[in-house]
């Protein structure tokens, strides 16, 4: 069969202004509400961070707060507040650790994606017209380069999960104070918590970053089973990562309130057990 030869069409790329676009679709609705949630969430756990207060409730411990290195309550690692911390600089034990599982959130390629749009605004969506020039090369220059540390960030987030399971089995002994002994205890507060590392697990094992490290060998997946299992566990999750950021955000900052409102006396800690 004789071939037909296929015709060029020319197309002049016509480059639009700033917002300007032929799309007639709602397409501002996703980036608003993506601005709406992750400034409110910054905005909260900002504030949460520099409280230095109702951090834990019994045994609970907020995961804003965990671990706490130094600090005032019975959970601190090193004790109170070290003597070389400088007088002028604010403490808080939620300061010395929230830019790691905060930078994870921040380099993960799913946040870039919706906060490039929401916060960046490049792009702002797709066939929308861009703020930046031809210059602007994205993430092959600085700053948006150094979102390739991601992995790292994913390796230390990976510490934290085990930090944080170790939370649940501690808001799991409450101080008896008839016999002075720690009991066994269940309250709404521990449930709270342990769903809370769920998701937060399930977020970070999808993560790309992981996903290679699990199954990756080179540039093919491994032959071994244990790490294809892993690979395959983690690429399950990974088509949810959109939800599971979303929910783990969610349920990190009602966490932190719940514990919050039980030390403030606003709410009462249910007993399940
Ligand atoms: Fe989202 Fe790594 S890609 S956490």
């Amino acid at each position: 069969m004789e071939a037909v030869p296929v015709k060029a069409v020319p197309v002049t790329i016509v480059p639009r202004r700033f917002g300007e676009t032929s799309r007639r679709d709602a397409w501002w609705v996703e980036p608003l509400l993506v601005f709406l949630v992750f400034g409110s969430f910054v905005v909260y756990a900002t504030w949460a961070a520099f409280q230095n207060a109702h951090y834990t409730y019994g045994p609970y411990l907020s995961p804003f707060y965990s671990p706490e290195l130094w600090g005032s309550s019975h959970h601190a690692v090193f004790g109170p507040r070290p003597d070389w911390w400088p007088a002028f600089v604010p403490f808080s034990p939620a300061l010395l650790i929230l830019p790691f599982p905060g930078l994870f959130r921040f380099t993960c390629y799913y946040y870039r994606g919706a906060y490039y749009k929401a916060f960046w605004a490049d792009p702002v969506s797709c066939s929308v017209g861009e703020p930046r020039g031809p210059r602007y090369r994205g993430e092959r220059s600085f700053p948006l380069v150094l979102q390739n540390v991601h992995r790292y960030f994913a390796y230390i987030a990976l510490i934290f999960i085990v930090i944080l399971t170790y939370d649940v089995w501690l808001a799991l002994w409450w101080d008896n104070p008839t016999t002075g002994q720690q009991q066994f205890g269940i309250g709404l507060g521990t449930l709270l918590l342990a769903v809370n590392v769920v998701l937060l697990a399930c977020y970070a094992l999808g993560c790309h970053s992981l996903r290679h490290l699990f199954g990756g060998r080179f540039d093919e997946v491994s032959k071994t089973s244990v790490s294809q299992a892993c690979y395959n566990c983690s690429s399950a999750l990974n088509g949810r990562h959109q939800f599971f950021a979303y929910v783990s955000l969610f349920s990190v900052a009602f966490s932190d309130i719940y514990v919050r409102l039980c030390s403030m006396g606003i709410w009462s800690d249910v007993r399940v057990l």
